[in-house]
């Protein structure tokens, strides 16, 4: 019988390196677009960690440990709405890895931040043309501009889905003393935060570090080509 503080790992290594480093990512990307001038160098580099990061994640989905496949928890709608319905209960819903909701907002924020770092790779500055994304000379000039508009639209959605993301972890740390955070910082979960009193913990299967590294580094190559493709 589990104690009320033993806990169970739930999150690899790979999905927490992933999470944390695409946050500081994120944030350079940020500050450093929006300082300009020689700061651009670095909004580059961090925008190819950024994709590089994406492709992991995704192929993550497919192969890596069961809570980061995308099949363990994107599940049909009606799951979402049980689990919105679960809220409102006193003892509130229990989840080893994301729960239906936020396995939905995990593949939005996913796929919002992959449409702003490939669009970033067409996206030219149109006052000077000093700055322009490695594929920017590769395509004509309206494809160009529409890169462009939608780079520097987006990032307002994107900021947008991260408060509502953030938000939707503080909620259930204030309403329903679920800590998510702890588990994504040290991969492990209270069992009885997670599990329903009385049933078994499942079985998850840990993907190795090998695979991840040789998946990353395979990421790293196609982005690497991608922007040599520029010339
Ligand atoms: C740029 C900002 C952020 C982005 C783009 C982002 C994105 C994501 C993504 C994609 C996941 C899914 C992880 C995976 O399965 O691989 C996730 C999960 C998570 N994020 Fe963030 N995140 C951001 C900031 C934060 C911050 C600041 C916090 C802490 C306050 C946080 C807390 C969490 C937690 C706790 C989870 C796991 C939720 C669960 O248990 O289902 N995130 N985030």
């Amino acid at each position: 019988m589990a104690g009320k503080n033993d806990k169970m790992l739930v999150w690899d290594v790979p999905v927490r390196l992933f999470h944390w480093v695409l946050v500081a990512l994120m944030a350079t990307s940020y500050f450093s677009g929006r300082a300009g001038g020689d700061w651009m160098q670095l909004h580059f580099w961090s925008g190819y960690g950024i994709l590089t990061l994406l492709l992991f994640r995704l192929a993550w989905g497919f192969v890596g440990s069961t809570t980061a496949r995308f099949a363990s928890f994107l599940k049909d709608p009606a799951a979402a709405f049980t689990h919105v319905a679960h809220l409102f209960r006193k003892e509130g819903p229990r989840d080893v890895g994301h729960n239906p909701l936020g396995g939905v907002m995990v593949l939005v924020l996913i796929f919002a931040v992959l449409a702003q770092v490939v669009t970033g790779l067409f996206t030219a500055d149109t006052d000077t043309g000093m700055v322009n994304g490695p594929l920017a000379l590769k395509v004509a000039d309206k494809w160009v501009e529409r890169a462009t508009d939608f780079h520097t639209w987006w990032i307002n959605v994107l900021l947008v889905l991260v408060a509502v993301h953030i938000a939707a972890v503080v909620l259930y740390l204030v309403w329903k003393r679920r800590n998510l955070i702890g588990p994504m910082i040290t991969g492990r979960k209270r069992i009885d935060q997670a599990v329903e009193p009385g049933a078994p913990s499942p079985r998850l299967a840990f993907a190795s570090s090998r695979l991840a590294m040789s998946i990353l580094l395979a990421c790293a190559a196609l982005v690497y080509f991608i922007v040599r493709a520029g010339g």
